[in-house]
Parts: C-alpha cells; structure tokens; sequence
C-alpha cells in the first residue's frame, strides 16, 4: 500500500496552490486543506462584529468562540464559520484586502495551526498555505514553494474573478497582490518564506497540469 504522505504547498498570492492542490489531491485519492480559507473566515467574522482588526485580544476572544469547519465537496472546499456556509462570501475584495492584516496577529494564527495540524494528523492530505513548510508540517514528505510573476499571478486572479462574479481590475490585483505579498512576507510571526526542504516551482510558464504533474510525480516517489 502507499504511503499517506503530508504534502505542503506554499508560496504568494495567486501562485496557483490552490488550483493546482486541488488537482494533486483528487489524483491521489488525499484530502485538500486551503488554510487560507480559515483567516479568512475569522476576518469575516471579525469584520462583522466591527471588531478592530489590530486588537489583538477581541479577535483571539473571538476566535475561541468560534467554529470554523472545512468540508470536502465536490466543488472544492466549502467553509462553514458557526455553522453557515460562507465559502463565498471569505472571498469578497473587502475580506482579501484585510486578512493579511488578520494573519499577522502570532495567537491567531497559533490557534489556527493548532485545527490545522489536527487536521493532518494522519497523513494523506495536500495542505496549502504560506507557513505550511516552515511551521505547521515541518515534517511533510514534500514540500513545494510555488510562484509566478506578479503579472501572470493578477491575470489569473481576474479570471477567477470573473468566474466568480467579484468585479476586479488587473491594475488593482497587482497591487492588491503586490501589497499582500509584502506584509505576508515581512511579518513578524511565521512570514511567507520558502522553507529549507522545499522545491521551488515557477508556474508562470507552466499550464495548471504542467505543474499538478510535476508535483504528483514528485509525491509518488516520496510515497513509495
Ligand atoms: O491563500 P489565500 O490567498 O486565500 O490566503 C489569504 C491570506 O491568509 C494570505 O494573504 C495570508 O495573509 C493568510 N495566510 C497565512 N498563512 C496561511 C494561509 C494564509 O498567513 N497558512
């Protein structure tokens, strides 16, 4: 029988992790984790609340109290927060440009990685992220660092905006972009930084199954 491997995708926005995870996942039969989806879901909840997104202490008070559920559908992953499906609404433009503001809150996101890790206890999951390689699967049999260019990254967020209804200009996704990369990247707590273990894939050139390919030949060595 093969091995459950831990398989850790990590790399900025609109690289294609969770397109592309989606696809590894599905081939080997794993279970996709989108961790993005769950600072988003506390930066919905705490914008609702009207909850300021600096104090650090309402929004760990928040979280404590709050039940953040990811589902496997055949749609991808669908979010519940509290019991109510809010796997659209975490995308809004007004989510996306605070939640790296959310993310850099350290007991947020120790809490966080705590359902996260939990979740991939036993092995057999694709799990993608920022900190996936570096801290939350420090152990996972592979380990991919994805990007593309800033330009290619805002050209497929638009598409995908499209698809989902979310008006966007490519001008503003870069900068969107550009700005989420800078203050994921230069965070304190667990920034977005390639671990040491990890391969480093660059899909601008590459089609969504150029690079899910790349990556399930790869797990299919580690998963002998
Ligand atoms: O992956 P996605 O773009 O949905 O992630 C949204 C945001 O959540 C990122 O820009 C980052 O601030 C935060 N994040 C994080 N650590 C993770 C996953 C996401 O800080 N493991």
């Amino acid at each position: 029988m093969s091995k459950l491997i831990q398989i850790a995708i990590d790399g900025p926005a609109g690289a294609g992790k969770s397109t592309i995870a989606k696809i590894v996942a599905e081939a080997l039969s794993f279970t996709y984790i989108d961790t993005g989806a769950m600072y988003r879901a506390v930066t919905y909840k705490a914008m609702k609340q009207n909850i300021r997104l600096n104090d650090t202490e309402s929004l760990e008070k928040m979280l404590r109290s709050t039940d953040i559920v990811l589902q496997p559908s055949k749609d991808g992953q669908l979010v519940f927060l509290d019991g109510e499906n809010v796997s659209s609404q975490i995308r809004s433009n007004e989510v996306t440009a605070n939640v790296s503001q959310v993310a850099a809150h350290a007991n947020i996101r120790e809490i966080l990685v705590a359902m996260q890790k939990a979740l991939a206890a036993n092995g057999g999951v694709v799990m993608d992220g920022r900190d996936i390689g570096t801290h939350v699967l420090k152990d996972a049999e592979l380990k991919i660092f994805m990007s593309a260019s800033v330009e290619e990254r805002a050209r497929r967020r638009f598409i995908d905006n499209e698809k989902r209804g979310i008006p966007s200009t490519i001008e503003t996704l870069q900068q969107e972009i550009a700005l989420r990369d800078k203050l994921d990247s230069e965070r304190e707590a667990s920034p977005l930084i390639q671990a040491e273990d990890a391969i480093y894939l660059d899909t601008t050139e590459l089609s969504i199954n150029e690079a899910a390919d790349t990556i399930l030949k790869l797990a299919k060595e580690k998963m002998i």
